[in-house]
């Protein structure tokens, strides 16, 4: 009666990765319990966690070598596998709420998330590609469009395009503060998208500053974002608290694949009670102001809470 704080699995975005192909299954190896699966496939899961409760999933895809140039062409090839994934889903499951990812890495040879040219990033030439990318994705059926990438000034550059697409209604969760993290690892191994050269630390922000985020939030915020997301999560519980302190938009934190890897990693070799210290992370993310948590446990979660 007197928790203060208490999960529900209508907190949860579920993060998934889709590949091309037909009954394709297989185990990222440094996330155990998580799978990179063809459409087919992918649709039986969205269908059981739906049944379990989760609403809403951000969908990422893992492209092969071949498909990759500096322009991340590929990614609005209206013929991609990841578009019609989308429009699959979509169609498939109305009610769900489809997030999508904005950013050019799972595209990119160069591995960034934006162009390269000369071994730097180009923040001005990547925005029309990143605006390009969310019209094809809201196209294909997304709700949500997460930029994931850190350029300035995409959030503004993407609102503008998307309305004037009439795209009015599709939502942007900013990825404001995106911290350059060792965390996403487990995740780049699931897309195959680390980058070739250099670092992400010129876009993605200095893990030592927690200010930077509040003019990240201001900038998304005038810019048009519909939510302001705080990533990694479990190390910047202080950066929720602040944002969530000096918005009123809603606040969402990645529990990214670092996070989850560690706890599956000591659970696997009974150094800790995997299932126990999931509750009290995910817990202590929403006690620090989170309203919305995508997290890879959202749907272990969800089947531990099924009959409550
Ligand atoms: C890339 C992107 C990353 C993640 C989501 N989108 C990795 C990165 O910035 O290198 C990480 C998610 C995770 O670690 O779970 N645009």
């Amino acid at each position: 009666m007197v928790e203060e704080t208490r999960l529900s699995v209508k907190d949860f975005i579920f993060p998934l990765f889709v590949i091309e192909g037909i009954n394709q299954k297989e185990e990222v190896a440094s996330m155990p319990g998580m799978y990179r699966r063809s459409t087919d496939l992918l649709l039986k899961e969205i269908e059981e966690c739906l049944n379990l409760g989760i609403k809403a999933f951000d969908i990422f895809p893992a492209y092969p070598e071949s498909k990759k140039d500096r322009f991340a062409t590929e990614s609005i090839n209206p013929e991609t596998f990841y578009l019609k994934a989308i429009n699959k889903i979509k169609t498939t499951f109305p009610e769900a709420c489809i997030m999508t990812d904005v950013a050019m890495d799972p595209y990119s040879s160069d591995g960034h998330d934006g162009l390269v040219e000369n071994g730097q990033i180009l923040n001005d030439e990547t925005l029309p590609i990143l605006s390009k990318m969310a019209i094809a994705q809201a196209q294909a059926g997304a709700d949500i469009i997460g930029p994931s990438d850190m350029m300035d000034g995409r959030v503004g550059h993407i609102r503008t395009a998307l309305d004037q697409e009439g795209y009015t209604d599709v939502s942007i969760m900013s990825y404001t503060a995106k911290y350059a993290s060792a965390f996403y690892n487990p995740f780049r191994d699931a897309l195959d998208s680390a980058p070739k050269s250099g670092d992400k630390k010129t876009y993605q922000m200095d893990p030592a500053n927690l200010h930077e985020a509040l003019i990240e939030a201001e900038l998304d915020e005038i810019e048009g974002a519909d939510f302001l997301m705080v990533k990694p999560a479990l190390a910047y519980l202080d950066v929720i608290k602040l944002l969530k302190d000096n918005t009123q938009l809603p606040i969402a934190a990645y529990n990214v694949s670092g996070e989850y890897s560690m706890i599956k990693a000591a659970h696997e070799k009974g150094w800790l009670d995997g299932e126990k210290v999931m509750l009290e992370s995910l817990l202590s993310i929403k006690r620090a102001g989170a309203k919305v948590i995508l997290s890879y446990f959202a749907k272990e979660f969800a089947l531990l809470n099924k009959d409550k």
